[in-house]
């Protein structure tokens, strides 16, 4: 794990992305409990966030906004508050942290790019002012990295723009380049320093069959030895000048509200799509596969994208929007 910023250095590995998160979370919990702290069990979230799909994932994604809405009843109760942005959301931040840390064992966000909560990006300083705030209040800072790692935002890992380390984060989808399933959760020192011990109660309980698997971290190997090899960075921001000059050119179109690109991720973010389906066909007889979800219509191509490829894509995004 030479390639994380700081001690991130202790890999716990598993075989999904909601899987790696719940592992951050007992972490986390762990982390406290193993010192004595029995009442900081609730994680702080983010409006807009998503962590995966599993009963303790669902409980810290966005709760009305999110895709799981349905099942609130039967989920865990967390802290969930808005992206500290500006002035007035910073001080509401503080605000809740302050009533309550002593329930918290830590905060959680997608750092940089909140995918599935609708491309939404926010500035790296947003990410310092969680690390202030988590270390003024004395809260593990897990960072889910899963959408983010390996260069989607322009650098090998978002949290890396703001200059900061997590105590914890999650890694999985382009691990292995996208080909089989693997994810990680890596803590540092201080963190894996609070499971060291003769007490065996004092481990992490859990153990996935498919830790690790062989297989997949054969694909992981490939997959990093190619970043080594081939310059990945170099094609992001190849692919983030093309996504920039072509989308650009929707930000007039009648229904387009926003255009933004970070990275390899472009977005085109309309008033309203009220029918992702046929919206998807669409693009599907042009002769490309969008996928419209939310209000939004964007790209996260594969890094090895040509760029008659890319163009191929935003030209049918423009096409079909209606340039
Ligand atoms: C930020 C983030 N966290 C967690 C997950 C869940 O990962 P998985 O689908 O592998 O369970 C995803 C998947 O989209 C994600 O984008």
């Amino acid at each position: 794990m030479r390639l994380l910023p700081g001690d991130l250095e202790r890999v716990f590995f598993t075989d999904s992305g909601s899987v790696a998160v719940e592992v951050a979370m007992k972490m986390a919990i762990q982390y406290r409990l193993n010192r004595g702290e029995q009442t900081r069990t609730k994680m702080l979230a983010f409006q807009g966030g998503y962590h995966g799909d599993t009963l303790a994932t669902m409980a810290i994604c966005d709760p009305e906004e999110g895709m799981h809405h349905l099942y609130g009843a039967a989920l865990a109760q967390h802290v969930i508050a808005p992206l500290p942005v500006d002035e007035a959301s910073t001080a509401r931040f503080y605000s809740l942290l302050e009533q309550h840390a002593h329930e918290l064992a830590a905060i959680i966000v997608e750092p940089l790019v909140q995918g599935a909560g609708g491309m939404l990006f926010h500035p790296p300083h947003v990410l310092q002012t969680l690390r202030a705030a988590a270390d003024r209040y004395d809260v593990l800072l897990i960072l889910d990295e899963i959408f983010t790692g390996f260069g989607r935002t322009g650098s090998l890992f978002a949290c890396q723009q703001a200059g900061i380390v997590p105590d914890i984060i999650t890694l999985s989808k382009a691990l292995t380049g996208g080909t089989m399933a693997l994810a990680a959760t890596i803590a540092r020192h201080h963190v894996f320093e609070a499971f060291l011990s003769d007490n065996p109660e004092h481990a992490l309980m859990h153990g996935p069959t498919f830790m690790a698997n062989p297989l997949a971290c054969a694909c992981a190997n490939a997959s990093l030895d190619l970043f080594e090899s081939e310059p990945r960075l170099e094609q992001v921001a190849g692919i983030n000048a093309i996504l920039t000059e072509e989308l650009e050119a929707c930000r007039h179109l009648p229904g387009v509200r926003d255009v933004r690109t970070l990275g390899a991720i472009g977005v085109v973010e309309l008033e309203r799509i009220t029918n992702p389906d046929s919206l998807r066909q669409t693009f599907i007889a042009h002769g490309a596969w969008v996928r419209p979800f939310r209000n939004i219509v964007y790209l996260t191509p594969a890094f090895t994208i040509s760029e008659d490829e890319l163009r191929h894509l935003t030209r049918t995004i423009r096409t079909v929007l209606g340039d």
